[in-house]
């Protein structure tokens, strides 16, 4: 960062880059040497939004358009908890448990600082590596104390909850989990949130679930933490952006126990509001309907199935990966994920090396089937001769 006498939060100075700005920078540097770059770096949909959806975002706009309430609109609200009692047979009461969000990163992040309390003896949040950043800068930002907890393979990709002291049970003000998982692309049992939502209750943190990915699902849908019986001390965050590919209309939701959706409709006002109320208009679309969805699945399948072929046929083993656009290769040979990568992107081919996703990410790439088939299979020719 360069020199400045403006003052600077310490955790922002310390903050390392993004490793996918590295990870673009590079790619970058390929395309000004003329080579065709097929990115599979980010999970970024590049499919179009449809068309129902863009034209609710249309029908939407008015003369005049004020704030938007945090509470977001009745309409919005409705159709999230009717998804939710399609989807995963919950009831949930629109007005009191649902919350509409920008997308869900920034409620993500924000998150932490909505429930830690130092004082009270709740300073630390949990999230599992290798994953998504946003869990620990929320944490950081929050004053909070960060603590990665190692997804590995023998455990199915799920968090050795044996392993977690009971001082650091009692400590907990959020444990973050994702499934379907980024990156690992695992899926979590029912029976894995019946547990970590007892201890939820029993050591009093909140077990907030990151579902961002249960709709890109291949054999059977992925189950939600909101198919729990009881509720309380959960958090469920979902979004439009992988599910409808919507990533830049920012619309999503978090919804779960009572008393956090009310916490967060107080705190919520501060940071900033819900959508643009032409984005709410599209959400409801977007949540109402489940074709343009099932179309995604069928792409994104057919892509999955044209790389799974090439990889069983190469010899490279393919790791987790149930669900989500992403596939988690094992390093072939064993070196490092970033030296892999490297040597993709001389060929044209951007992954994300494990390592950049964290520590227990070393060893393995993770692939974002999201250039078209077209792309896809011009990789899949370029990695035939590769690999
Ligand atoms: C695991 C996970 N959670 C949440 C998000 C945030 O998505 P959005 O803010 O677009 O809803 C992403 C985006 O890549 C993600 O990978």
């Amino acid at each position: 960062m360069p020199l400045s006498r403006a003052p600077l939060s310490p955790v922002l100075a310390r903050q390392a880059t993004y490793p996918f700005v590295r990870l673009n920078e590079a790619a970058q540097r390929k395309r000004e040497e003329g080579v065709d770059v097929i990115d599979f770096g980010t999970g970024d949909p590049r499919e179009p939004t449809d068309p129902l959806i863009r034209q609710a975002l249309v029908d939407g706009l008015r003369d005049r358009m004020g704030y938007p309430l945090t509470q977001g609109l009745p309409e919005l609200r409705g159709a999230i908890a009717a998804w939710i009692e399609r989807r995963f047979g919950a009831s949930l009461d629109p007005d009191a448990q649902v919350v509409p969000t920008l997308g869900s990163k920034e409620a993500i992040f924000s998150f932490a600082q909505a429930v830690v309390d130092p004082d009270g003896g709740k300073d630390t949040v949990a999230y599992t590596e290798p994953g998504y950043p946003v869990y620990e800068r929320g944490a950081l930002f929050a004053g909070a104390r960060p603590l990665p907890v190692p997804l590995r393979e023998r455990d199915g990709f799920l968090p050795d909850l044996d392993a977690i002291e009971p001082e650091t049970w009692a400590r907990l003000a959020v444990f973050w989990v994702n499934y379907p998982n980024n990156p690992t692309a695992a899926v979590a049992p029912l029976s894995f949130y019946e547990r970590l939502a007892a201890l939820a209750r029993a050591h009093g943190f909140v077990l907030a679930s990151d579902e961002a990915y249960t709709e890109l699902w291949f054999e059977e849908p992925p189950p939600s933490a909101l198919q729990l019986d009881d509720l309380t001390n959960v958090a469920v965050f979902n979004t439009l952006s992988k599910r409808s590919s919507m990533t830049g209309y920012r619309s999503g939701f978090v919804a779960g126990d009572e008393a956090l959706v009310t916490a967060l409709r107080a705190f919520r006002p501060t940071v900033g509001t819900a959508p643009q109320e032409f984005v709410q208009r599209a959400s409801v679309a977007a949540w109402g309907d489940e074709r343009h969805v099932e179309e995604a699945r069928a792409r994104y399948g057919r892509k999955r199935a044209l790389f799974l072929d090439l990889f069983r046929r190469k010899g490279v083993r393919v790791a987790g990966s149930a669900a989500t656009m992403y596939l988690w290769l094992e390093v072939p040979g064993g070196g490092s994920s970033e030296a892999f990568a490297e040597r993709l992107l001389e060929h044209g081919v951007v992954v994300a090396p494990g390592a950049y996703l964290g520590a227990s990410g070393e060893g393995y790439v993770r692939l974002a089937l999201v250039p078209d088939e077209q792309e896809c299979a011009r990789a899949v020719a370029i990695l035939e001769e590769v690999l």
